[in-house]
């Protein structure tokens, strides 16, 4: 491989931002509310935290510690680790995983720009509860606008990627990260003072577990992995730029219940605010782009300007959220790109970012004047969405606690999470069990009774 310069991220604290802001994106506050409401709202939470806690910390550990020994794209690391085994396969399926996850959220990541633009013309003050919904089903049904605003947002992500995201993205995720965490905490207390709040809280806290079928596992699972970038070698790729001092134990657990909290916050202020103006959780995707502006009408004593502040504050977050993560994932694929078909960077990054516009473009298509053409029942949108969540990143997950688990020289392993035996942790042996026995064993079972054969 050409000898190449290997940024690192500069800090402990700016790992951990990083790493968290492609953790935090959609994925908490788009897609865990509706994944949540679908599947029945509490019982799924806790299966969600429960998978978090068995199965995402330590394959985030696998991951770190893979991508670190290594210091090479996701692909690369494997060969370096395993010279000549079909194991570089595992790094590819991720890459693959990476550019389809990436063409249908910049899609929605888009959205996020309609609705900034809207927030700040003052487009969202004024409309009531089915006002919000006739729009915004208009605006996706509108062939031009969202793909347009997929293009811009693909864009700005290829710029921040072409450039070198170190600098920028560290100083940027160490503002944003508490202010979204900030904003997001005086959302839910406004939230649940609307009134039917109670009921929101209910749905979120109290289990029925009489819903709960191999779905829900399936779905917590993808979602476990989604939120948390896992099962694609997003956090591989992150961990090739990680400093040798990095405690890679730690980092996961802070990520992870970073990731946590954004997501259950999220929750707090959705379902309440749902259930207040009648509108039922499993609603579907367009929870956060419906629901939500209309809270923010009703919300803050009716005042307009704080109104008028809060969504455009929170759109605005949201799509810095998003523009995280996307930069996460083009990275992954670029650096692919770059190493192994010795592209330059700049190269590499434009033929990902074409990639991602005419697939994103068709996805957004697929909600409107495409939406008559499906496969497997599913729009391409739904496709997307349900294909790499609930298949591909669990399986890339499964074949990397296996090879971390089984195959990979414990020597390595245990020189990655100890610092070269610098740091005490006393976690090491239940990181080994979960990955080589816990992690692939429920997920083969998840999948096995999806498909019916048990
Ligand atoms: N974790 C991101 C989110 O929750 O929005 C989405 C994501 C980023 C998934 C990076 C996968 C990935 F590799």
């Amino acid at each position: 491989m050409a000898k190449k310069e290997r940024a690192n991220f500069g800090t402990k604290l700016g790992v951990i931002l990083a790493t968290a802001g492609s953790a935090v994106g959609l994925g908490n506050i788009w897609r865990f509310p509706y994944q949540a409401g679908e599947h029945g709202g509490a019982a799924f939470i806790l299966i969600y935290l429960g998978c978090v806690l068995l199965l995402g910390i330590s394959i985030m550990v696998a991951e770190f510690l893979i991508g670190r020994h290594s210091r090479a794209n996701t692909a690369r690391a494997y060969q370096v680790l395993a010279p000549g085994t079909p194991w570089k396969w595992v790094g590819r399926l991720g890459v693959l995983t990476g550019f389809l996850i990436l063409s249908y959220y910049s899609v929605v990541a888009g959205w996020t720009l309609e609705f900034v633009g809207e927030a700040a013309t003052g487009n969202l003050t004024g409309k009531t509860a089915s006002a919000f919904k006739t729009a915004f089903e208009a605006f996706t049904a509108n062939p031009w606008r969202p793909a347009l605003w997929t293009l811009l947002f693909l864009l700005i992500t290829h710029l921040i990627v072409v450039r070198g995201v170190e600098k920028g993205i560290e100083r940027a995720s160490k503002i944003m990260m508490p202010v979204l965490l900030l904003l997001l905490m005086v959302l839910a207390v406004c939230a649940m003072t609307l009134p039917n709040a109670m009921r929101g809280v209910e749905f979120l806290l109290k289990p029925d577990f009489s819903k709960v079928n191999s779905d829900v596992f399936l779905g917590a699972l993808g979602q476990a992995f989604f939120s948390l970038s896992l099962g694609m070698g997003c956090l591989c790729t992150y961990a090739s730029y990680f400093k040798k001092e990095t405690n890679l134990t730690k980092t996961a657990f802070n990520v992870s219940i970073i990731d946590t909290v954004v997501a259950i916050l999220a929750g707090l202020i959705i379902f309440p605010a749902a259930f207040s103006v009648n509108i039922t959780p499993n609603a579907g995707a367009e929870l956060v782009f419906i629901t939500l502006p209309n809270v923010f009408q009703q919300a803050f004593g009716g005042v307009p300007v704080l109104s008028y502040i809060f969504s455009l504050l929170f759109y605005l977050l949201l799509a810095l959220a998003a523009l995280t993560s996307t930069i996460s994932m083009h990275e992954v694929v670029t650096a692919f790109l770059h190493e192994e078909l010795k592209l330059t960077r700049k190269r590499a990054a434009a033929l990902v970012t074409l990639g991602c516009a005419v697939l994103g473009i068709l996805c957004s298509l697929s909600l409107g004047i495409g939406r008559d053409y499906t496969l497997f029942g599913m729009t391409l949108f739904d496709l997307f969405d349900k294909g790499t969540a609930k298949i591909m990143l669990p399986v890339g997950g499964l074949f990397i606690s296996i090879f971390t688990g089984w195959f990979l020289d414990k020597k390595i392993v245990r020189a990655e999470i100890t610092n070269d035996g610098s740091l005490k942790v006393p976690l090491y042996r239940l990181i080994i069990v979960l990955l080589k026995y816990v992690a692939p064993i429920s997920i083969a079972l998840v999948f096995i009774n999806e498909l019916g054969i048990l």
